[in-house]
């Protein structure tokens, strides 16, 4: 059996970290990057967000990828070297790389220390298949290390599930999507598998990100402990609620954090006083039409050449030649 390479890259400097949240609480509208929902605590609510009733996207995703397996082995190159872009638990891409024949499996997360668990065990379900892990903040484009030895003449199958594309505005998917199509290389038949969750009803929009039991609510509170962490901040969670709205003019579902009353917040170096019911943006969710991706695609490099979607028209996977 051969064993996993693993390849941890730039560690995100504290410095810059807290630089770029201070920065961002500080703007008139305060705001912070998504990628900080994402603590342990934090990833473990949001694999509780999945199982939700009101957020229907994973499974969706699930059963569309599973329908069509036989048609996208039909559609996508065989023995490829697959990128799995914020694999996490791995189990998404796994249950492709027998059905799709991968011929190499690369795992990307922002931590390696996240992917370790998971490769070495889908390593014994696939004993021969050459796999790593990379950690890398891959959120301001995406640039593999040279340490891989990626073959030029493989194809690769870029995967990015989850609809994960709909943190970015419209400006910025076009800017990562380029650069995944970079990332293709020059092999023939590579391409992009990716899952976008579809413009639908707003209200059942915005209870997907808000959901009765509360727990995207926690998730989202949770930033707030862990921007404590980082950068020695006194938020207090009970002094905030959580809101989602959907913002009809950007297509998108917006996550705030709003001051239930008058907060002022300090930090070592800085402080700032937050109104009655001044928000923190802390994450967007933008939803696409069919029409309204496949020219996102063809405008960053790729050609949209096969998309399928469920029946109601809630998800779409899309497979796009590089
Ligand atoms: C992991 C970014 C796809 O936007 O639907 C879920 C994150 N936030 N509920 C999404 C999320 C609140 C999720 N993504």
């Amino acid at each position: 059996m051969t064993a996993p390479q693993f390849i941890q890259l730039e560690q995100h400097n504290s410095a810059a970290v807290v630089q770029e949240l201070l920065q961002g609480l500080s703007a008139s509208q305060a705001f912070t990057s998504p990628k900080y929902l994402y603590d342990a605590l934090g990833s473990r609510l949001f694999e509780a967000i999945t199982e939700l009733p009101e957020y229907d996207l994973t499974r969706t995703e699930a059963q569309l990828m599973q329908l069509h397996s036989a048609d996208m082995a039909q559609h996508l190159p065989h023995g490829a070297c697959w990128i799995d872009l914020g694999a996490g638990n791995c189990e998404k891409a796994g249950r492709l790389l027998g059905p799709l024949s991968a011929g190499r499996y690369v795992a990307v997360d922002i931590s390696v220390d996240f992917l370790r668990h998971a490769l070495d065990g889908l390593q014994r379900l696939h004993p021969g298949l050459p796999m790593a892990g990379v950690g890398t903040d891959f959120s301001g484009g995406l640039q593999l290390p040279d340490e891989l030895g990626l073959d030029p003449t493989q194809p690769r199958v870029l995967f990015y599930p989850g609809s994960s594309i709909g943190n970015f505005t419209p400006t910025q998917a076009v800017d990562f999507l380029r650069s995944l199509h970079l990332v293709c290389g020059t092999a023939a038949h590579s391409g992009l598998l990716i899952g976008v969750d579809l413009l639908k009803d707003a209200a059942e929009l915005e209870a997907a990100y808000d959901d009765a039991l509360g727990v995207t609510a926690a998730f989202d509170l949770n930033l707030l402990l862990h921007i404590n962490r980082l950068v020695g901040s006194n938020f207090g969670v009970r002094d905030w609620r959580h809101v989602s709205r959907f913002n009809a003019n950007q297509s998108r579902v917006e996550m705030h954090l709003q001051a239930r009353h008058a907060v002022h917040v300090q930090w070592p170096g800085g402080e700032r006083l937050f109104a009655a019911d001044e928000t923190i943006h802390t994450e967007n969710a933008c939803k696409w039409t069919v029409s309204g991706f496949d020219a996102l695609l063809r405008d960053a490099g790729f050609s949209a050449s096969r998309v399928w979607t469920d029946p109601a028209a809630r998800f779409a996977v899309f497979w796009a030649q590089a």
